[in-house]
């Protein structure tokens, strides 16, 4: 399955209809629903942490891999907006009796559900189902192979903003496993598109595709040139379960190198910040210190999940807040 271009993401009008790559998207649309997401932040502090923009509308999690913070935030978050959420997970559907992934879907638009958030290891799933919805249905991208996790950049892109405030000054940099990375993808789409200074991709060469410098980033295998100065450094998973062959030297040689430690972290700017999408390896891409230190805002960013898919999901599904604007300026 190849990923089709954005078009499928707007209606007619131009509104946002379906949620499945940041790519294309115009900067307002993210700055949107960053905006949205701030109105949200405090939700978790309140007594009733409901607001009924999404009730008698029906959310649909359909999960083909596994997933703690993607999952559950987009559930506490559908049930946030007062919609009626259903899980399902790849071993309790159909489609391990042979079903295809469309006849699935279709099966669950019979019963009148409004809205799927999609997690596959196929790049392009979630814009197959999207492409074969009716009207009033709507989609979110939560996963698709190594292609996009744009959900997850928004989150990262509001946990930056809540930190720094501005973008138009940030040197960031994204270090590790990025060719098997759909979060790397969707992150630097989201940067660039937000207008930051710089994107460095640190990582050893085998893990740097080719490809990379035509998103406008630079790459380069030594920590020490690559975290010169930053403002935010964002580590990523060493994905083994995608890895074909010996990609690695070894694991301490790996942490060696690019395991983000006290001692590399004070290359960056005495005020980076550091972050992770997770699930982290600990001693692997980054030392327990740093993952729990001071500087790290890895839990801000699960927690800012749940704002941020609220905002999406209201978004896409036309519920109107004050501080939800037109899409396309
Ligand atoms: N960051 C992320 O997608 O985590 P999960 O796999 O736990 O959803």
């Amino acid at each position: 399955m190849m990923p089709s271009d954005s078009s499928l993401q707007f209606d007619e009008n131009g509104n946002l209809k379906h949620f499945l790559t940041i790519n294309g998207l115009p900067r307002q649309t993210l700055i949107n629903i960053l905006d949205t997401a701030e109105s949200f932040i405090n939700f978790g502090q309140r007594e009733i942490k409901k607001v009924p923009l999404l009730r008698g509308k029906t959310l649909v999690n359909l999960f083909f891999e596994p997933s703690t913070r993607t999952r559950t935030t987009f559930e506490i978050a559908g049930k946030r907006l007062s919609a009626d959420v259903i899980n399902l997970s790849a071993s309790r559907m159909s489609t391990s009796k042979g079903e295809t992934i469309l006849d699935t879907v279709r099966t669950l638009v019979a019963m009148h559900t409004d809205l799927f958030v999609v997690r596959d290891h196929a790049s392009g799933a979630a814009h197959l189902i999207a492409s074969h919805m009716p009207d009033h249905v709507r989609v979110i991208n939560a996963g698709d192979g190594r292609h996009a996790h744009p959900t997850q950049a928004m989150l990262d892109m509001f946990t930056i903003r809540q930190s720094k405030q501005e973008f138009s000054n940030l040197t960031v940099a994204i270090i590790g496993d990025v060719l098997h990375s759909r979060v790397a993808r969707s992150q630097i789409q989201a940067l660039n598109i937000l207008g930051v200074k710089a994107v460095r991709v640190i990582g050893p060469r085998t893990l740097i595709p080719t490809e990379i410098e035509s998103m406008g980033v630079t790459t380069t295998s030594d920590m020490v040139d690559g975290l010169d100065d930053v403002d935010v450094v964002i580590m990523l998973r060493i994905q083994r379960e995608r890895m074909d062959g010996q990609l690695i030297p070894s694991e301490q040689e790996y942490f060696n190198r690019y395991g983000l430690t006290e001692d590399k972290l004070k290359f960056a700017r005495q005020d980076a910040i550091v972050m992770h999408p997770g699930p982290i390896n600990r001693g692997l891409e980054i030392a327990s210190n740093v993952a729990d230190g001071s500087r790290s805002v890895i839990l801000n960013q699960v927690t800012n999940g749940i704002a941020v898919r609220m905002s999406i999901m209201a978004k896409l599904m036309g519920a109107r807040e004050s501080s939800m604007n037109e899409d396309r300026s």
